[in-house]
């Protein structure tokens, strides 16, 4: 059996979310325009969840006031719920809609996200085509990520293996609970998503990963020196070379 190498995780701490954000949307910006001046595109990965939220106004703001185009920039999104209607306002179809795309110039064609309205005959074939997607341009470049209390990354609940490809997975109480809010009440959280696998994100080149909030801390401080284990999906990215964790202070509090 080969022995995978392990890496320090590259922490970045900030005095609040909104610095941390800024300093992740700069660095996406940073590789569009690099790409774009080889006339090549830039693959992101893209997560939902409130993490993301203020990177993506700061990348709606530099498409606004700075003019970064995003004309060459395909995405793929980690994941999405089962069942779940691509118009309903609980869907990740709807979240990235109102908080990035419908604010920018991306192309419909160019965005990717698992589908929630597949019947379960179609579940595996998407997975298999999605994976596929991925490879056929070329891999992600970064990839943006948020961590559940579960220590989850995407949907990829304990236990995941590192070798994860996409799939469907069953949500975790801990995850269905933190998402109840939104939904109304936890009866009214789907008890499963498509997610892109552990080992789909550890193919990407780079990875950002945010965490905010002292409700964060312990997982933070599991993912960067806990033991790495399929019962912390998120202690995986110490196999991961080019991991940068981007936290607040509260945060980075347990470390
Ligand atoms: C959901 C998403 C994850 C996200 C996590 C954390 O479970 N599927 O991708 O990272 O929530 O959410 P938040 O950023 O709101 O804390």
């Amino acid at each position: 059996m080969s022995v995978l190498e392990t890496y320090q995780l590259s922490v970045n701490t900030f005095d609040s979310k909104e610095v941390a954000s800024k300093k992740a949307a700069a660095r996406i910006a940073e590789l569009i325009q690099d790409r774009d001046s080889k006339g090549e595109n830039t693959i992101l990965g893209l997560a939902t969840g409130s993490s993301p939220l203020g990177v993506y106004a700061e990348l709606i703001r530099l498409h606004k006031e700075e003019g970064l185009s995003f004309q060459n920039v395909i995405t793929f999104n980690l994941d999405e719920y089962l069942p779940m209607d691509a118009n309903s306002a609980h869907s990740y179809v709807y979240f990235m809609q109102e908080n990035l795309f419908k604010h920018i110039d991306i192309k419909p064609e160019n965005i990717h996200i698992p589908d929630g309205t597949l019947s379960q005959e179609q579940v595996d074939s998407f997975c298999q085509e999605y994976e596929q997607k991925i490879a056929a341009v070329g891999g992600i470049d970064i990839q943006l990520l948020g961590i559940g209390r579960t220590g989850h990354i995407g949907f990829n609940e304990p236990p995941s293996s590192l070798d994860s490809l996409t799939r469907q997975v069953i949500l975790h109480e801990i995850t269905r609970i933190d998402a109840a809010p939104g939904f109304g009440g936890i009866e009214h959280v789907p008890s499963s998503a498509i997610t892109m696998g552990v080992g789909t994100i550890m193919k990407a080149k780079e990875v950002i990963m945010l965490a905010w909030g002292e409700s964060k801390a312990a997982i933070v401080k599991e993912m960067i020196q806990g033991e790495i284990s399929e019962q912390v999906p998120a202690t995986f990215l110490q196999y991961h070379a080019n991991t940068q964790v981007y936290l607040d202070k509260t945060a980075a509090s347990a470390l």
